[in-house]
């Protein structure tokens, strides 16, 4: 693990689950020698969140929509949305409710398929080509969202008769990974995560910010290029939303996942790198920063 990764500076929602001493490295081989830090990233407290890395570079496009349309029978739920997130960079989409925001997610995602527009997941620094998301069969979306992207929802939405850790280990598993290999990539994530302890948990006995990063953590086990949330901590008090925020934004920018964000909240909006908003459809400006005031002015 490169320790320039550690924090430099107070995380704005710190945490007490974390310590410059809790992110071991991981004894898998690190290509492309080491993780490059985003500019930025040190002065923003979020530096060190996440099990470890492997050689991703922090720039260059992870994920476009381009010009999307999407229609529900009348209702034009998106009207021609373009939108790039870079590896490392987190997006957060707000706007009132109706706007758009979850459809835009969906698209995106591979959840749903765009009446018109593109959607390309680029190629990553291991070579490969980028790929059109959106001309892409049922099947092969499906497999991809298993392999390259990963997922948040308002709740947790945890198997319950699954302990922690296997929650954790679900995505490796339905990608073939033996459950005994899976289960101990998913216990890399309890510590970071501030998990520590609790993986024999099933979710009925964990709090609903510790069910929560148990659900980050299964997000972030297969290392996925894009990682997308929506209102991820809508079910959860505000410390324990900020926490939950600071912990999937550090690990993703830690893991070089771009990270796209719905919201309704300003405080997860200002966690992440920019925002965009979107009002009947349409996107209608951004801000960069963490000072990025919703609705944007640049
Ligand atoms: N499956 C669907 N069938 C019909 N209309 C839909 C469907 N999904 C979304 N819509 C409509 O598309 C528009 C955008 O919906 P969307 O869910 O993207 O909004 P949102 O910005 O995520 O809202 P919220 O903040 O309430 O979650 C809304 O008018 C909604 O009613
Ligand atoms: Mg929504």
């Amino acid at each position: 693990m490169d320790p320039n990764l550690q924090a430099s500076g107070p995380a704005p929602y710190p945490s007490p689950h974390q310590s410059p001493h809790q992110f071991p490295p991981l004894p898998r081989p690190v290509q492309g020698g080491p993780v490059p830090t985003r500019p930025g990233a040190e002065q923003s407290g979020w530096a060190h969140s996440g099990p470890a890395l492997s050689g991703h570079a922090l720039s260059g496009p992870a994920l476009s929509g381009h010009a999307l349309v999407k229609r529900f029978g009348t209702t034009v739920a998106l009207d021609g949305v373009s939108l790039t997130v870079t590896r490392g960079e987190s997006v957060a989409i707000m706007g009132p409710s109706g706007s758009g925001k979850s459809t835009l997610l969906h698209c995106l995602a591979g959840i749903m398929r765009p009446d018109t527009g593109e959607v390309v997941l680029h190629a990553g620094d291991q070579g490969g080509t980028d790929q059109r998301v959106d001309t892409m069969s049922e099947r092969a979306r499906s497999h991809l969202r298993r392999s390259r992207f990963g997922f948040v929802f308002q709740f947790a939405q945890l198997l319950p008769e699954l302990p922690a850790e296997e929650n954790i280990a679900l995505p490796l598993m339905l990608g073939g990974v033996a459950r005994r290999t899976a289960v101990e990539q998913a216990q890399r994530w309890l510590a970071p995560l501030g998990l520590a302890g609790l993986q024999k948990r099933r979710p009925g006995e964990l709090s609903g910010g510790q069910a929560q990063r148990v659900a980050l953590a299964r997000a972030l086990v297969t290392e996925p290029s894009v990682v997308f949330a929506d209102e991820p901590t809508g079910a959860l008090d505000q410390a324990t939303g900020e926490e939950t925020m600071g912990l999937l934004v550090s690990a993703t920018r830690r893991n070089g996942a771009a990270l796209v964000v719905v919201t309704h909240d300003p405080q997860v909006a200002r966690a992440c790198d920019r925002t965009v908003e979107v009002r009947d459809g349409r996107l209608l400006a951004t801000g960069d920063g963490p000072m990025a005031v919703p609705g944007g002015r640049r």
